[in-house]
């Protein structure tokens, strides 16, 4: 079983607003690719569409085995959501249960593993991601960086192909940024398949084997990082490049 992951000619409205104009882009299982673009572009519809949380109005997404279409049912997004984990700029941990109980509250709940079980497989998760001296503390007593390794752990509990990471990174001071980042070179390593929303320059051209970029609902560029930052094809492209490198 490959999971690579194939977008064909996906439209997505919201009201009147094209939010998704035919997109269509193919990813490789193991892949690592950073979706850039300017604000409201559409990255975190395209990731939400990947994981099931949004529908779509028009096209194809297939996944692995799984095909996402409009009008499918919830037993087919329910099964979508479990190939990848996503991981958001806010964590998400819930705030009144420790670093433990929030990495094994899926698996008990969703998976329906006995606590035993699922303690046995979160220990090493909390362990690669350097919060194995933090099993019994809460959210609250936790910095960004530790938090976002938490967040990452909790997804990779439910054993995923991969991890939709949406801007995991922007709350982050630079050496938090940095920790992230080395756990995400970690998993990348283990074929794991990432797909990384970023207004990061540098963390794209560091974590990515790949840059597509999304604008006004359609990709704009897609290719190796050292081509699409520094030899972009449109106009539009380095007129985005010139505004965010300031
Ligand atoms: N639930 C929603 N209802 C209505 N419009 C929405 C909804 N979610 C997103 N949109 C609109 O869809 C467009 C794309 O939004 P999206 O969040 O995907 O952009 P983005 O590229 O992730 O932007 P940013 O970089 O600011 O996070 C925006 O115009 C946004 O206002
Ligand atoms: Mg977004």
């Amino acid at each position: 079983m490959t999971w690579n992951i194939d977008i064909a000619n996906v439209t997505k409205r919201f009201g009147p607003r094209l939010v998704l104009n035919e997109v269509s882009v193919s990813i490789q299982s193991g892949e690592t690719v950073a979706l850039l673009g300017p604000s409201g572009g559409g990255k975190s519809t395209l990731l939400r569409c990947l994981n099931g949380l949004n529908t779509f109005d028009a096209g194809e997404i297939r996944i692995g085995e799984h095909v996402l279409q409009p009008g499918n049912h919830a037993a087919d997004l329910q099964a979508v959501r479990r190939v990848f984990g996503m991981v958001f700029q806010d964590f998400q941990l819930f705030p009144h249960l420790s670093v433990l109980d929030n990495v094994i509250e899926a698996p008990i709940q969703v998976l329906g593993w006995p606590r035993a079980k699922a303690v046995e497989r979160a220990e090493p998760l909390l362990k690669r991601v350097g919060m194995a001296g933090h099993l019994h503390a809460y959210p609250g007593q936790l910095s960004g960086g530790q938090k976002q390794r938490v967040a990452i752990a909790r997804a990779l509990a439910m054993e995923p192909r991969g991890l939709l990471c949406d801007e995991i990174t922007s709350a982050l001071d630079p050496e938090l940024k940095h920790e992230v980042l080395e756990v995400l070179e970690d998993l990348k390593r283990d074929g794991l398949t990432l797909i990384l929303v970023t207004h990061e320059m540098g963390f794209a051209r560091k974590a990515a084997d790949r840059v597509v970029v999304l604008c006004d609902g359609k990709i704009l560029e897609d290719g190796p990082p050292a081509q699409v930052l520094e030899q972009p094809r449109t106009e539009r492209m380095k007129m985005f490049l010139q505004r965010v490198l300031g």
